[in-house]
Parts: structure tokens; C-alpha cells; sequence
């Protein structure tokens, strides 16, 4: 297997737009087994395929659920078509280490996006997982939650994120 690896605040991948996927081949496939792999490793609720240095639209999400079941969930070219309300998580990410903030974000919301199979999914979340698909979803343009924080907060953290980006560069 490819040891992958995650790719770091500073690093210009993760400020690209994403492209579509045109279509689901066995790299598609590869690429979600390494997501899969990284995200077990490094540990962790959801990844980008940018966060690994492949900027197309691709997600991963291994989160808990309400019910108490977990959300394990591959998806391609994702969108959120429908939102709700709002509500505040403490966020981290895999690629802005040692960084946690509140974020505002919709607490309900419709995901759709292709499986692996080909086939049309989508599903409604709330609550933990809503945050998951939107922080992933934002990855893939190019935004990172600590562009979602206030202004303030923000101007807090640009030495600690100076500091991240030096040591990714
Ligand atoms: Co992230």
C-alpha cells in the first residue's frame, strides 16, 4: 500500500477548487482505500481527497451517528442540497494540527453525491455529523474551518498558523 500523506496548512493544494470526478475507475477506488488508511492512522472523522494531495471531489466520513451507529461513508463529487438551522462544534482538522476552534455552521442538512458503486446517494444529517460532511465538503473548495471562525479569533491564531505553515514548508 502507498503510504500517503497528510498534507499540512500552507500547502497550496489544500487552497484549490477541487474538480469533479468524471468518472468511478479503480483509481477512485484506490484513492478511498488510501483515505480510509491515512484517516485510521493519523485518526480522525473525515478527510478530503485534497488532504492528500489529490484535488478532486472526493470525501471520506467515519463518524459516530446519533442512533449510536457509525456513519462510514465514501462520497463522490458531494453536495450539501439542502440546509437548517445552526449551531456551533469545537473543530479541528487532520491538516491544521494542534488547532481547535467553534464553528458556526447549518445543523441539518441534505447530502447527495455518487457511492462507489455509481449509485445516486443521499441522506439528511444533524448535529455532529452535519458539521463532518460541511468541513470535508468546504476542503474540497479550497476552505478550512479556521476561515469560518470570526475575524478576532482569527487574528489570534495567524502566529500559531504562520508557525504550522513554516514548518510544512
Ligand atoms: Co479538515
Amino acid at each position: 500500500m502507498s503510504m500517503k500523506k497528510i498534507r499540512v496548512y500552507g500547502d497550496p493544494v489544500l487552497r484549490e477548487k477541487a474538480k469533479p470526478v468524471e468518472g468511478i475507475d479503480e483509481s477512485i477506488d484506490q484513492l478511498v482505500r488510501d483515505m480510509f488508511s491515512v484517516l485510521e492512522i493519523e485518526g480522525g472523522i473525515g478527510l478530503a481527497a485534497n488532504q492528500i494531495g489529490v484535488p478532486l471531489r472526493v470525501i471520506i466520513v467515519s463518524a459516530p451517528s446519533d442512533d449510536g451507529t457509525r456513519i462510514e461513508l465514501a462520497l463522490v463529487n458531494p453536495v450539501i442540497t439542502s440546509a437548517e438551522g445552526w449551531l456551533e462544534h469545537e473543530e479541528g482538522c487532520l491538516s491544521v494540527p494542534g488547532i481547535y476552534e467553534e464553528v458556526r455552521r447549518r445543523a441539518k442538512v441534505t447530502v447527495e453525491g455518487l457511492q462507489l458503486s455509481g449509485e445516486r446517494y443521499e441522506a439528511g444529517y444533524e448535529d455532529l455529523p452535519a458539521t463532518v460532511f460541511q468541513h470535508e465538503i468546504d476542503h474540497l473548495d479550497g476552505v478550512l474551518f479556521v476561515d469560518r471562525i470570526s475575524p478576532l479569533k482569527r487574528r489570534l491564531l495567524e502566529k500559531e498558523l504562520s508557525k504550522i505553515a513554516r514548518e510544512e514548508g
